[in-house]
């Protein structure tokens, strides 16, 4: 069994798909562990986001993360669940990405783009570690 952290962005809290992206991860099999609406500050996103701090795109991205509330959650299932969830997601891109992925379907921006999910296991283990560190 894995681990995997996700975020459904402000921009799909907002939009109302929370439950459609959720729904597309439990359909696959994935059982969510942990879950809440949370507002995101600078503090934790630049936690989150470490290896983005210096990239000209950053401050876009926080005021973008921070806006509004995002849903932060944990989900389980095989080994190799990080990557599950990366192929659900789609290309970073929305505009590159494909139909039926969640970004392909829901999205147009780079920078709104729905979802995170970890990039690893390695990536995975420090964001559960930041998001919900009673999570063992
Ligand atoms: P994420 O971390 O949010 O799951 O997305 P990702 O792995 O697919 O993409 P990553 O390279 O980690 O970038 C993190 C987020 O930063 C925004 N971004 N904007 N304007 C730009 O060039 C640019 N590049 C990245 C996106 O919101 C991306 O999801
Ligand atoms: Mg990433």
């Amino acid at each position: 069994m894995s681990r995997t952290f996700i975020i459904c962005k402000p921009d799909a809290v907002e939009r109302g798909y929370v439950g459609q992206i959720i729904d597309r991860f439990e359909r696959k099999g994935l059982k969510l562990v942990a879950g809440e609406l949370r507002q995101l500050d600078e503090a934790t996103l630049s936690k989150h986001y470490v290896e983005h701090v210096d990239k000209p795109f950053y401050g876009d991205l926080v005021a973008f993360m921070s806006r509004s509330p995002a849903f932060v959650g944990v989900l389980e299932g095989p080994d190799g669940t990080y990557a599950m969830v990366r192929t659900l997601m789609g290309p970073t891109n929305p505009a590159d990405a494909p139909p039926g992925t969640i970004r392909g379907d829901y999205g147009t921006t780079m920078t709104e783009n729905l979802v995170h999910g970890s990039d690893s296991d390695e990536s995975a283990a420090r964001e559960i570690g930041i998001f919900f560190p009673g999570l063992a």
